[in-house]
């Protein structure tokens, strides 16, 4: 969920296995952008999927993070103001978007072993991975941290849109480890988690995991 600590624990976890990290919630937060910019009504589901078919992107590796491109361009603060994440969430529950995203989203494997962020990437991007991870805070918390980082917006309403929708839904994946880290600073939380990574691929006798030279 919004301020789980999701993005902050992958950054740090990537670093400290040496690998390259994909925050999908930007992506679909390009796609609410390119929507705003383009005077596409986010709750158009047909046109916002008209428009998620044709608009040009690429993906590209930049400090250790695999973006997508629109244009050319990768819109940084764009995507985090209060309008982006107010349209978020309606371009994330249409079905074609998520399609057109699941496939981008495994498209990034051609890059090596990856640290994915998101909310469906266990359940739905790819669940075949031996290595998920569903990180949670107490609601008090979460919306402690927003404040702190001077965000205003209604995360309880995101949240639940998110939780809600049809289409890969908000929620923990079988298979994964679920982590409360309402009371655990990054690294005791990046601790955890490599230790449960290292168990895992014991027991199922894994190649250990690397990026692509
Ligand atoms: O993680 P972040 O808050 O940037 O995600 C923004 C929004 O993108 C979420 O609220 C959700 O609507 C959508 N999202 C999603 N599936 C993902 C990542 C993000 O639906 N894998």
């Amino acid at each position: 969920p919004s301020a789980s600590g999701k993005g902050v624990t992958s950054r740090r976890l990537a670093q400290m296995l040496g690998l390259l990290t994909v925050d999908t919630g930007a992506m679909y937060r390009t796609l609410a952008w390119h929507c705003l910019r383009m005077k596409v009504d986010v709750n158009d589901d047909k046109k916002v999927a008209a428009l998620c078919r044709k608009w040009k992107t690429s993906l590209v590796v930049a400090d250790g993070h695999v973006r997508l491109l629109v244009d050319g361009y990768y819109p940084a603060t764009e995507i985090r103001t209060s309008e982006a994440s107010a349209a978020v969430a309606h371009v994330a529950q249409i079905r074609a978007v998520r399609d057109w995203m699941k496939a981008k989203q495994r498209e990034c494997i051609q890059f090596g072993s990856l640290v994915m962020e998101g909310r469906d990437i266990g359940s739905n991007i790819f669940p075949e991975t031996d290595y998920k991870f569903f990180l949670d805070a107490s609601p008090e918390v979460r919306k402690f941290r927003r404040e702190r980082d001077g965000v205003k917006e209604d995360v309880h309403a995101r949240d639940k849109r998110d939780s809600q929708r049809a289409h890969s839904p908000l929620m923990p994946s079988l298979g994964a480890m679920i982590i409360d880290n309402s009371h655990q600073v990054v690294q005791e939380t990046c601790d955890i988690m490599l230790e449960e990574l290292n168990v895992r691929r014991k027991a199922n006798r894994l190649a250990p995991l690397k990026p692509v030279a």
